[in-house]
């Protein structure tokens, strides 16, 4: 018998392809990251091919023989790819077959549409785990940085102009909130991703009696209440890239959030703000200017950002004319994802091991918090309490700022007189002795009570709520 080639170009063609279509048309120079998975599911599905006769138990037992081997030498790079062969998966059937020839009928009722809808499901259910790793891992440092600093205290701003005082913990904590929001969406997202599509054939199924809950079985495909979780259309399934693209938005999401947090490490590191230093190890120099240290890995965490929500609108993009079902355009796919799990998975662990390698100035913290200006609330606050409408006791401390400047005086300098000199309703002593105590800082962070605020108990609960959290 002719040696039958698991080649895509069955006996209809009369040639390979053209040389520049082969190298045009190829993936496995990046799906061949694949091959792990790409073995797990050929073992799942040769496994239930047996049970259903197709295949003998000898023929199995050579078969997963062989793909471990073959997995073995491609984990030590001894495997050859051979680009045309195509794809990952050819590659490792091909070698398959010419070892043990019942590998022939590894592809029973099996398309590479199918095929590789499972392999990507699998490949990116374990990279949503270590992904999610890493966030926990981000989430940590930032409180561990916010606990090691628990009493300082810097501006909150708005507008990027200070407003009210805040401790540092608080503002690390809201990066935890941001994060955590992400690791709900990306373990959402993996109950999508967890889903088995092999079975769907190249787009109608099989007319042979395939166990797909069987195989899903065998590849971790049910959900957290041991249900099976089987796709339910075959066309769907071998069109389907929802799960990368909520991936890559989830992922695009967790990027955006680290930006921001570069952005602020990158404002507070320079000599303007100077409320943190990073250490030498995690910042570069300037090859003009000998004095500079440039917070690079911050920039390039805020800089890859743009990559990743690229790939997401090119997934979005890809998708958005193509009819049903399996169109070779899905193959663009890949490189998409790879490039969004890769970088956010680095950028994660980078900007992690830069903040254990940052100390706080807390003398520069310190006096940038002490500005009695942040407080005009806290001003306009006592005298609601003494029974002034908001609005009114705004503008008069608006005055009372008006007039600090103008005398030169910050807020907590003007006397008692200077404040009664814009007392609200003339005639009447609204500022008594105890307006200039609403200035002190430590007493006014104690009232900062309100759930979510950063007072001085709530902010201790917070941190102590995420540290049981997340250990
Ligand atoms: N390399 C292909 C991809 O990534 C695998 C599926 C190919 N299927 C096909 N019928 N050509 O999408």
């Amino acid at each position: 018998m002719k040696q039958i080639s698991p080649v895509s170009r069955s006996g209809r063609f009369a040639g390979g392809p053209a040389a520049h279509v082969a190298q045009f048309t190829e993936s496995v120079s990046f799906d061949h990251r694949l091959w792990r998975h790409d073995i797990q599911g050929s073992i799942a599905h040769a496994t239930m091919l047996a049970k259903i006769g197709v295949l003998t138990k000898k023929e199995l037992r050579a078969i997963v023989k062989v793909l471990d081997a073959i997995g073995r030498e491609i984990a030590a790079g001894k495997f050859r790819w051979k680009v045309g062969l195509e794809d990952v998966h050819m590659n490792i059937e091909a070698e398959l077959t010419r070892r043990v020839s019942a590998g022939a009928k590894l592809h029973t009722a099996r398309s590479r549409n199918d095929q590789i809808a499972l392999d990507m499901r699998l490949w990116l259910r374990d990279e949503i785990v270590l992904l999610l790793v890493e966030i926990a891992d981000l989430q940590r440092t930032l409180v561990s940085l916010g606990e090691k600093n628990s009493d300082v205290l810097i501006p909150g701003y708005t507008h990027l102009q200070r407003a009210q005082p805040v401790y540092l913990a608080h503002h690390l904590l809201a990066y935890v909130e941001m994060l955590e929001r992400d690791c709900e969406r990306l373990w959402d997202c993996h109950s999508r991703v967890n889903v088995c599509p092999l079975g769907s054939g190249a787009l109608a199924g099989s007319t042979l009696p395939l166990k797909r809950e069987l195989v899903a079985k065998l590849l971790g495909f049910v959900d957290a209440s041991g249900t099976v979780q089987l796709t339910q259309n075959s066309m769907d399934a071998v069109s389907d890239r929802d799960f990368a693209v909520e991936f890559c938005a989830a992922a695009a999401l967790v990027a955006v959030h680290i930006s921001r947090l570069a952005e602020d490490l990158i404002l507070w590191t320079s000599a303007e703000f100077n409320f943190v230093k990073i250490a030498d190890a995690y910042t570069t120099g300037s090859s003009l200017m000998p004095q500079k240290k440039n917070p690079d890995v911050a920039e390039l965490a805020r800089g890859k950002t743009g990559r990743v929500i690229g790939n997401l609108v090119a997934l979005l993009t890809l998708l958005k004319g193509l009819p049903m079902t399996y169109n070779r355009d899905l193959q663009e796919d890949k490189e998409r994802l790879f490039d969004t799990a890769d970088t956010v998975r680095a950028t994660t662990r980078l900007m992690a091991a830069m903040l254990t390698n940052t100390k706080v100035n807390k003398a520069t913290c310190t006096a940038a918090a002490s500005d009695p200006a942040l407080l005009a609330t806290d001003l306009a606050d006592y005298l609601v309490r003494k029974g002034i409408p908001f609005r009114q006791a705004h503008h008069v401390v608006g005055a009372v700022v008006a007039l600090a400047e103008k005398t030169g005086k910050p807020l907590n300098r003007l006397t008692l007189a200077e404040l009664q000199s814009v007392d609200p309703v003339t005639g009447t002593k609204v500022f008594g002795r105890d307006a200039l105590g609403v200035f002190n800082l430590q007493r006014a962070m104690a009232k900062r009570n309100l759930v979510g605020a950063p007072g001085t108990e709530e902010v201790a609960k917070q941190l102590a709520r995420w540290r049981g959290q997340l250990s």
